[in-house]
């Protein structure tokens, strides 16, 4: 993606540098805009040589390529980080005076203000009203961190730090992108039912205790915010995963949390009757403790302890039999070799055993682990009585979900176009 980062002058203009790198580590091209303070910060050779950009702040310098019209127009994200308060006044009142405020009155990409400043600053009359004239026309404010200041003071106004800032913009524009292809009806899912679950399934033993898995749930939302981007509306069945993780979802992802097992397939058959396809990609407990009891478990001397555990239904299975066709349905499977059967024997096993239309097979041998934001799998599918394996594909979680939802979309066309 072609990005502007417009740095402002305040003393946090050297964490814009971290920005940079993250952005280009990710893939993204970076033109930087400083503003004149800025520089007494950061110099402009600094920006240059982690941009690879030229870096200009006045509208006269470069005057051949027009640039104080050409960036804001070929951007396709623009972030302010820091924003002072003096930039946002500007912007607010659509003052542009330098090369950063005729960019972002040019531009119709979406717009992030990471505003740094004083306490007082941030909360004087003039700067709440300034931002919320932003968020009234669609500028997307990161609000600042509560913290140390430049001097002894602390409080709200503190930059947050470079990761943050990146994540909130990247998902700024996807979520943007996820509303103009649902709007122009152009995404392959477009008009297309999904649910998926997401999460690992908690069995609780008493008030306080529970039996649960490592899943982070990374992997569900990635599907689910790939699923929206294609222009599917999408139930999300969420299994105790954090609220930070759901937070930047679109609003076509409809979220319903759940705890254990059986609350996890009594939702998923309840969304199930009219979904185009269904993805299980929670880790489900496979027991559950046989009784819960009402208040707090307490220790009876120095005997260890037995619980008994009961098994939990086989959820995706029971989900494969009360389907109607044509309905999809996709599997996940987090498998290790033995000395008897490799991880993708195990993997092809369990396609026939659930009955599914597409296995999500993850090699989990060696050292990967629940939780981690990079993946490796295969996609594995029936040809006449074979399962075959797909190539791997590697990548980050939204990578993985990127070609799940191709092979589903793959999937869906081809039902349709059989007679
Ligand atoms: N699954 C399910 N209900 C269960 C267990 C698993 O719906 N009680 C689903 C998972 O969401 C996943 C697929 O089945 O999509 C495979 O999960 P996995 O834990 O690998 O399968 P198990 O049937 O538990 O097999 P194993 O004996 O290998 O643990």
């Amino acid at each position: 993606m072609r990005t502007v980062l417009g740095v402002a002058g305040g003393i946090a203009a050297y964490k814009a540098c971290h920005v940079i790198r993250r952005l280009r580590e990710l893939g993204h091209s970076v033109k930087v805009v400083p503003t004149a303070s800025a520089l007494n910060f950061v110099g402009a050779a600094t920006f240059e040589a982690l941009s690879s950009q030229t870096v200009t702040t006045d509208v006269f310098d470069e005057i051949d390529s027009v640039n104080h019209v050409r960036i804001g127009q070929e951007a396709e994200l623009v972030i302010i980080a820091p924003a002072t308060a003096n930039t946002l006044a500007k912007l607010a009142a659509g003052i542009a005076d330098d090369l950063l405020t005729a960019t972002v009155l040019t531009t119709t990409a979406e717009v992030v203000v990471a505003p740094a400043m004083h306490t007082e600053m941030w909360q004087n009359a003039a700067t709440v009203a300034n931002i919320a004239t932003l968020k009234q026309r669609g500028i997307h404010v990161l609000e600042p961190a509560v913290g140390r200041l430049t001097g002894p003071d602390s409080g709200p106004g503190r930059l947050p730090e470079p990761d943050t800032i990146v994540d909130f913009s990247l998902a700024a524009a996807a979520n943007a992108h996820t509303s103009a292809v649902a709007s122009a009806g152009t995404g392959r899912l477009h008009g297309k039912h999904l649910v998926i679950s997401a999460g690992g399934t908690r069995e609780p033993l008493d008030p306080v205790r529970y039996l649960g898995n490592r899943s982070s749930g990374k992997q569900g939302v990635a599907l689910a915010r790939a699923a929206a981007r294609a222009g599917a509306h999408v139930d999300l069945v969420a299994a105790n995963i954090d609220s930070g993780l759901l937070s930047d979802l679109p609003d076509s992802v409809r979220i319903t949390t759940v705890e254990s097992t059986l609350e996890l397939q009594t939702q998923m058959h309840a969304s199930q009757a009219d979904a185009d396809a269904v993805i299980m990609a929670a880790a489900v407990a496979d027991y559950r403790p046989a009784e819960r009891t009402d208040s707090k478990m307490k220790k009876s001397g120095d005997e260890g302890m037995t619980l008994q555990l009961i098994q939990n239904p086989d959820v995706l299975v029971g989900l494969v039999e009360s389907r109607r066709q044509p309905q999809i349905i996709i599997g996940f499977a987090a498998e290790t070799g033995d000395s008897h059967h490799s991880a993708l024997d195990y993997a092809k096993a369990k396609f026939r055993r659930k009955g599914v239309d597409l296995l999500v097979f993850n090699n989990v041998s060696g050292d990967r682990a629940f939780g981690q934001d990079d993946n490796a799998v295969q996609i594995l599918t029936a040809d006449g009585d074979d399962v075959v394996a797909g190539t791997e594909i590697h990548g980050s979680k939204d990578d993985v979900s990127e070609k799940v939802i191709e092979a589903l979309a793959d999937r869906v066309e081809c039902v349709e176009s059989t007679p």
